[in-house]
């Protein structure tokens, strides 16, 4: 089977050397040997044994009968969107790592895919090496999913655990990332939480089977965190992660990306570094967690080549996912309950009055120097911020939602 790949950075690579380096099993595996018969890239990599496979010109690949897979590892919505659809409504497969393409035209691509017998994958935009599209698709279905909630960004979990495992500095450790590989060409999709936003809108679309639109996910990055936030959160039993979620309360869905505080007791504590954890919880099964690789270019690679030998046993047939266009309203989010931890810099020895007038009851915590820091009751964000604003007078160090 001739496969045509887009794209030769660094998970492209991968996907070259997974495929050479596991030639036979994944030819076993897939009924039939893979071939990559063109490599689509702006550079010409010459000197390298493979420059005679790159090309230039996408319609040399959506012209060739014989190629049966497309593989798109080159990010971001065009040409990438173009080059999915052309390839789908000429009978070839579609295989792609562009969580910004599926997030956004993930169930017109299916839909496509759909009414030509051919496939639309996407393991690896989400959480790297880990099966997680898959399970939801094929194993979870007995199920009623009410709730996704995981560590989907590996930069942001990789930035989070040196800075408390190793007091590192945010800048430091996101070059860091860099070099390894792990980041988006631009860092704040990774650091302001957009990449997770995009993939908990795919979990959820495909949990929920209509589209949860990424524009109404509530999305907050990790830029804010600081040193002194992680003393805390170690002082109090707790880390800060980077959560993405999507839980159906009552009759409604609610999502929400944001930094939390989590018990050190937590299943997602223990997730470190780059790797990703996934918790899905279904009515019937219980919780399920997915742990593994969230990012890099074997891991992505792995899921990527995992997806081609899928679509090569499935030529002819679709494989069917639940993800029509109809959109979710999303629930609005100042109703949403949450807890807060809170950090002022205490400006009066009155503090503690200061803050209950306005909070009732609070759990202080014990504070840096020159600060006032305490936890919150439930309450909805609405009234959250209501009493924020009548400490408009104090000087707000922090606040970091806390896992409740
Ligand atoms: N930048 C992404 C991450 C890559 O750090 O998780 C994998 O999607």
């Amino acid at each position: 089977m001739k496969i045509a790949l887009l794209g030769l950075g660094t998970v492209g690579q991968g996907v070259v050397e997974v495929i050479n380096e596991n030639k036979e099993s994944i030819a076993k595996r897939a009924g039939q040997p893979i071939e990559i018969k063109y490599i689509l890239d702006i550079r010409s990599f010459e000197g390298e044994a493979i420059s005679k496979l790159v090309i230039k010109d996408f319609d040399i690949i959506a012209n060739d009968k014989e190629i049966a897979i497309v593989v798109e590892a080159m990010g971001g919505i065009e040409p990438a969107y173009t080059y999915a659809k052309t390839s789908l409504l000429k009978g070839k497969s579609y295989i792609t790592s562009n969580k910004e393409l599926v997030a956004l035209h993930g169930a017109e691509l299916l839909e496509i895919a759909r009414s030509n017998k051919v496939n639309f994958l996407f393991e690896a935009s989400v959480g790297g090496g880990i099966p997680i599209i898959r399970p939801l698709n094929q194993s979870l279905t007995a199920d009623e999913i009410f709730e996704i909630t995981g560590i989907l960004n590996g930069t942001t979990n990789f930035i989070l655990t040196k800075m408390q495992q190793e007091g590192k500095a945010f800048e430091d450790v996101l070059k860091e990332a860099q070099a390894l590989g792990y980041a988006e060409k631009n860092p704040e999709a990774d650091v302001e939480g957009y990449d997770a936003c995009r993939k908990i809108a795919i979990l959820s679309s495909l949990a929920f089977g209509e589209h949860v639109s990424f524009q109404d996910i509530p999305t907050e990055g990790i830029t804010k965190i600081t040193t002194e936030d992680m003393v805390y959160a170690d002082n109090m039993g707790y880390v800060i992660k980077l959560l993405a979620t999507c839980q159906k309360q009552d009759a409604s869905i609610f999502a929400r990306v944001s930094p939390m505080l989590i018990a050190k007791s937590h299943p997602l504590a223990m997730v470190s570094d780059v790797f990703n954890g996934i918790f899905v919880k279904g009515n019937v099964i219980g919780d399920v967690m997915f742990y593994g690789r969230g990012a890099g270019k074997l891991p992505t690679a792995s899921a990527m080549v995992a997806d081609i030998v899928d679509a090569a046993k499935h030529t002819g047939t679709n494989i069917i996912s639940f993800w029509n266009k109809e959109k979710i309203e999303l629930k609005d989010k100042e109703q949403v309950k949450v807890k807060y931890f809170i950090r002022l810099k205490k400006h009066s020895e009155r503090m503690d009055d200061i803050i209950k007038e306005v909070f009732n009851e609070i759990e202080e915590v014990p504070s840096l120097q020159g600060e006032y820091a305490f936890i919150t009751n439930v309450d909805t964000e609405a009234n959250f911020t209501e009493k924020m604003s009548e400490l408009s007078d104090l000087v707000i160090l922090n606040k970091i939602r806390i896992d409740k």
